[in-house]
């Protein structure tokens, strides 16, 4: 352990704070400001040779397990827009188990912090043999998964210890996002969307480091929470991800049970769960899905749900419409860029519901940090 934990009491602290620098490496050099007559763009060195034959592929598939399948279904949606190109999710082990099709017009995107999960492995060996264009994304340079992909990207986050991790899934979001405007980058049509996107990179930093300011008050939320036996996030659209995600972080460090879900699929089953004990998150901030996400929370409110509501800032009044409700605001960004916001608070609560808990933050019970058998 050369890296040392600085002011913190945890390298999972360390890392959830460190988000705004780690971003700016990972976007370091690869954002293009343009000028007069030169358009805003994205350069990824590792891709340029292999761009046109993504933007040729039948289908992109992506490929990891945990946080780093999280993340790419975060920028699932932000890729099919800009691509067009139609994009599916394959949980590395159950591509294997189902030897699901892959095929030489696919483009296969292996994503993984360590480069080393044996199922992302074995499913890029598996790709390799059915000719598919391998890709990958990794914080680690020489691991298995960039040894072994055509081409790829490194998502140069920083050496991430914690066994949960925090600062890689925010970087390979920015990595994903920046990948989809490179695909989509020498259309027209989409300039201005692109470049929205751009300039909300740019800025990405600054809101990582207003948003990580809540962190006494996930604190203090965490201390309302703590003796809960389970919680339930709900999330839809870009945020489906980061209801997934904020689930995983408190299943693996602060030992509850919870569960992400999608917010379409609270009327099939989970809303049957809904009373006044269990805590329900709801993550409601502005994007195409926001009136749909209003008319969850007055359901959740009908059936006298405990709702949190993470919210962009301001929204509180329109959000907890019909009911009380707790309240995280957050500050708005981009759309496809609110994932790696919205997961800030979550990972702040994670963390502060280990340590009063009692439990192992950097080394989690029956974990490791990378899983190298399958
Ligand atoms: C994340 O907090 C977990 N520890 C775990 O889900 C992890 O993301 C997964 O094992 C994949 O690891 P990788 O990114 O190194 O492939």
């Amino acid at each position: 352990e050369q890296i040392n934990k600085g002011k913190y009491e945890h390298y999972m602290q360390k890392e959830i704070h460190e988000q705004a620098e780690s971003l700016t490496t990972t976007m370091r050099g690869r954002l293009i400001r343009g000028g007069s007559c030169k358009a805003k763009s994205v350069l990824l060195g590792g891709l340029k040779d292999h761009l046109k034959t993504i933007r040729r592929s039948r289908r992109i598939v992506f490929v990891g397990c945990g946080t780093s399948y999280n993340a790419a279904l975060a920028a699932r949606p932000i890729l099919e827009e800009l691509s067009g190109i139609p994009v599916t999710m394959e949980i590395a082990s159950d591509l294997l188990d189902r030897q699901g099709p892959i095929y030489r017009e696919d483009t296969a995107i292996f994503v993984s912090q360590s480069g080393e999960t044996a199922d992302t492995f074995q499913a890029l060996e598996y790709a390799l043999e059915n000719g598919a264009l391998c890709v990958g994304i990794t914080n680690t340079v020489g691991s298995g998964i960039a040894r072994n992909t055509h081409c790829g990207v490194h998502i140069n986050a920083g050496c991430e210890i914690g066994v949960a991790s925090t600062k890689a899934y925010t970087s390979q979001i920015v990595v994903m996002t920046m990948l989809a405007l490179a695909i989509g980058g020498d259309s027209i049509n989409g300039q201005a969307r692109r470049e929205a996107i751009i300039d909300g990179l740019f800025d990405l930093p600054n809101k990582v480091k207003e948003v990580l300011k809540l962190d006494l008050e996930m604190k203090e939320l965490a201390k309302l929470l703590v003796s809960e036996q389970s919680l339930l996030a709900f999330g839809r659209g870009y945020n489906y991800a980061t209801a997934l995600e904020g689930a995983l972080k408190v299943k693996e460090v602060a030992l509850m049970h919870s569960e992400g879900m999608l917010a379409g699929e609270m009327k099939h089953g989970p809303l049957a769960l809904v009373d006044e004990n269990l805590p329900i998150f709801v993550i409601a901030t502005r994007d195409a899905c926001f009136s749909k996400q209003q008319s969850v929370i007055q359901q959740l409110h009908a059936r006298k749900g405990r709702l949190i509501v993470m919210c962009g800032k301001g929204d509180a009044q329109s959000v907890c419409v019909g009911g009380s409700c707790r309240v995280i605001e957050v500050p708005l960004v981009e759309d496809c860029l609110q994932p790696v916001i919205n997961i800030i608070p979550l990972q702040l609560l994670a963390y502060h519901l280990t340590v009063l808990r009692g439990y192992n933050v950097d080394q989690p019970r029956n974990l490791a940090k990378s899983v190298t058998t399958p």
